[in-house]
């Protein structure tokens, strides 16, 4: 219609620029619309990392899975899809029905998102420290929220979730932590748009450990068809951390679907080197992360080094989970 009515009046259409190579782009009529926001979760941008990279070879490249570009802000919007359209596959979700499951904020925004635009109802267990974006976000969508004892951690949350479920065998107990459809669904999303988008040439893939599901699934697929690329997990290096969304396998509920012969390599992340990647990664690449993804960036640069000082190529994707904004209440930006 744009472009007809501008060919009626005589004249061009005006130009909109690209602007590194700054020529003209045409833009194409609006074809298209999203019917559902459901399909547009995945198919997120590979971002090449410029400035932090500078001191290495261009042969050594790191580049960010930009998950917090998904529809309800984080990667975990992937995994609830799966999970939601398996369980109204099976019938254990009834359209109106009730899903219950816990989560530390990603999982439960992503849900309550779906929830909201595929007419069920979410109740969902998190702690009550569950920072005040993630719980405003959640109300925002219309979420029913059971908040659980700080102390307890995310394990906590897990173990009312399952008590609730116990009580009410009538809603749909989703269990992230357990559930096939959560790492099945970046074994088919993640980890081919991840080989499509490095055209083949990934050498690392690094993903931090929550309840796993990333890591196994992009691992899986990575091991069947890139067995070549070595699939790196990473975990907070204690068990009071700041990394929000993993775990610290050691001393919490291990996730049953965590299997730990898919990485090839184990790695930990302190804090204070998240938030560290987290500001750089704002001030010097004009990335507004999450904390995880600043861990993934960090694991990958040290990779990054190594990988140069051995003399070898690389093509590293680190993981990012979410953005800055779910973490605007934190002190750490200033520090
Ligand atoms: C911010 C953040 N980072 C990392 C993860 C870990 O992802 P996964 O559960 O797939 O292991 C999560 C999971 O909720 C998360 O919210």
């Amino acid at each position: 219609m744009f472009l007809i009515m501008h060919v009626i009046l005589d004249r061009p259409p005006p130009p909109f620029f690209d602007c590194l190579a700054s020529k003209p782009v045409l833009m194409p009529p609006m074809a298209s619309f999203t019917k559902n926001i459901v399909d547009l979760v995945g198919n997120t941008p590979l971002i090449k990392l410029n400035r932090l990279t500078a001191d290495l070879p261009d042969n050594v490249q790191v580049f960010l899975k930009a998950e917090w570009l998904n529809p309800g802000g984080s990667v975990k919007d992937r995994a609830a899809r799966g999970i939601v359209l398996d369980g109204l596959q099976r019938g254990l979700l009834k359209p109106g029905g009730i899903l219950l499951d816990a989560s530390s904020g990603n999982t439960g925004i992503a849900y309550a998102m779906l929830a909201a635009a595929l007419d069920f109802k979410l109740l969902l267990c998190l702690p009550r420290n569950a920072n005040e974006e993630r719980k405003k976000t959640l109300v925002g969508y219309g979420a029913e929220l059971v908040l659980t004892d700080p102390n307890d951690g995310s394990d906590g949350a897990i173990v009312e979730a399952q008590r609730l479920s116990a009580l009410h065998p009538e809603y749909y107990y989703a269990d992230q932590y357990g559930n096939d459809a959560n790492w099945r669904a970046h074994y088919e999303s993640t980890g081919p748009e991840i080989l499509e988008q490095t055209e083949g040439k990934i050498t690392h893939f690094v993903a931090g450990l929550g309840t796993s599901g990333t890591c196994m699934g992009v691992g899986r697929f990575l091991r069947d068809n890139a067995p070549e690329a070595k699939v790196v997990s990473f975990e907070p290096d204690s068990p009071f951390h700041g990394l929000e969304g993993m775990k610290h396998m050691e001393t919490a509920i291990v996730p049953p679907i965590y299997d730990v012969g898919v990485a090839h390599e184990n790695r930990t992340c302190r804090t204070e080197d998240a938030y560290d990647r987290v500001r750089t990664l704002g001030r010097q690449e004009g990335l507004f992360v999450g904390i995880s993804a600043g861990a993934a960036t960090h694991i990958a640069l040290q990779i990054a080094h190594a990988e140069a000082a051995a003399g070898r190529e690389a093509t590293i994707v680190a993981l990012s989970p979410d953005g800055g904004s779910r973490y605007l209440s934190e002190r750490f930006w200033n520090e």
